[in-house]
């Protein structure tokens, strides 16, 4: 089987290359390959993620190549990991809604939707290829943010698409430790939108440790998760971090203000990893890998490929997927975040009990966002921009989404098509 990474040259692809090297029996892949734009980061993730593999005893063979088209063609399935603009684009997002006093962050609020309106067109561009070139029974794997929009925009264009994020995957794997339980018997109730979730249930063997979790534990969620234990408590559900941009909004937009935006924390962590991959001595995935926020990401990337790809039977995973009816209170159209019954047919999601409202507002005002911003990312036009800040619960105001539409445009005009 051959897997294509779109975005290949990703500090992040020796994390899902070590996924793969450890899961030599399930997944057959025997030729990945590597796309990306930026040759200079092929030549040193390429021979690294090799090394990864023959150090591992995998025999897959790694290919890398900026031709998007010599990538897609003949793969079984396509993950799509990349980012329009890099780094410098992403501290535009963390950066210019702070001087409407609105966070800044890449895939929340004003922030997201630049990345949003960056990323879609590319992302539908590089679909068709993967339509054309490997076939239509080709499925991509998006780990691309705004995932949610993003998966959207792909289901919409009628792609065989699944998005994917490592927030549950990370929080079973935490809390199997926490209960000493293996990571695989934690079954999450999770519910929301991507970067929009929340935890109603954990359950091991049938039996709900969410409460238990609540009342032992809360110090290190609150840690883990940045949000109060008691308001935990209170909810009777643990949110996941990026939920901390809308209940401590404007904590952390003080905290921004002061604070190196997280894009040059991670342009640093990047040189040195580049470097550090760059000696033919390194077989292994180094340490300072972790310093980056895509733990657990190869494990769930991993499992779904091999799930889509047939490999698997019928299996559970938390994914992005559309909604069709599953949560009643949002149109069908939208894209969730929910576990989700794998197949080689795709992933569809598993029935909700009932939403609690202390939720499912929250949930409606960011899927109609969502809705809008997608409208802006594929039409363009500042009034569209400025409709879905509007419709944003974290912006909401006239004056300042009019603004920030205006600060938007002019901060990434060389990356809208439209503009
Ligand atoms: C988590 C999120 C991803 C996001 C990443 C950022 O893994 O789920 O969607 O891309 O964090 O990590 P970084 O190291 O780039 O800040
Ligand atoms: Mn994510
Ligand atoms: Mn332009």
């Amino acid at each position: 089987m051959k897997l294509t990474v779109v975005g290949g040259g990703s500090t992040y692809t020796p994390e899902l290359i070590d996924g793969i090297a450890g899961r030599r029996t399930s997944l057959a892949v025997d030729e990945i390959v590597l796309v990306d734009p930026d040759e200079h980061r092929l030549s040193i993730i390429g021979p690294f993620c090799q090394r990864l593999l023959s150090h591992a005893g995998h025999p897959a063979k790694i290919r890398t190549t900026t031709s998007l088209e010599q990538g897609v063609e003949g793969a079984s399935a396509v993950l799509l990991q990349l980012r329009v603009g890099g780094q410098q684009a992403r501290a535009s997002d963390e950066t210019f809604p702070l001087t409407c006093g609105c966070v800044g962050q890449e895939t929340t609020g004003a922030g997201g939707l630049a990345k949003a309106l960056r990323t879609v067109p590319v992302v539908l561009d590089i679909a068709d290829k993967v339509r054309a070139l490997a076939g239509e029974n080709t499925w991509i794997v998006n780990f691309t943010n705004p995932v949610g929009i993003v998966t959207r925009a792909l289901l919409e264009a009628g792609h065989r698409a699944v998005g994917l994020c490592n927030v549950a995957i990370t929080f079973q794997r935490w809390t199997s430790g926490l209960l000493g339980v293996e990571p695989d018997s934690v079954v999450l109730d999770h519910v929301g939108l991507n970067h929009l979730s929340w935890e109603r249930g954990v359950l091991v063997d049938g039996v709900d440790r969410l409460p238990e979790l609540l009342a032992q534990h809360s110090e290190g969620l609150a840690e883990h998760i940045g949000i109060d234990g008691s308001l935990m408590q209170r909810l009777g559900m643990v949110p996941s971090y990026y939920l901390n941009y809308f209940y401590n909004h404007d904590a952390v937009v003080k905290k921004q203000q002061t604070e190196v935006p997280r894009a040059e924390v991670v342009a640093a962590v990047e040189k040195d990893l580049l470097d550090i991959y760059s000696d033919p001595k390194v077989v292994t995935k180094p340490e300072q890998l972790s310093q980056r926020g895509g733990a657990y990401y190869s494990e769930a990337a991993v499992q779904l490929v091999h799930a889509l790809t047939g490999g698997a039977g019928a299996e559970r995973h938390v994914v992005n997927v559309r909604n069709g009816g599953t949560l009643p209170f949002l149109p069908d159209d939208a894209v969730i975040e929910v576990p989700a019954t794998v197949t080689a047919s795709g992933a569809v999601a598993l029935p909700q009990r009932p939403v609690e409202p202390s939720i499912s507002g929250l949930i409606s005002h960011v899927t109609s966002y969502e809705y809008l911003a997608l409208e802006a990312a594929i039409h363009g036009g500042r009034d569209r921009v400025a409709n879905a800040l509007l419709a944003h619960p974290l912006i909401g105001q006239h004056a300042i989404a009019d603004q920030l539409a205006d600060e938007l445009i002019a901060q990434n005009r060389d990356l809208l098509p439209w503009v």
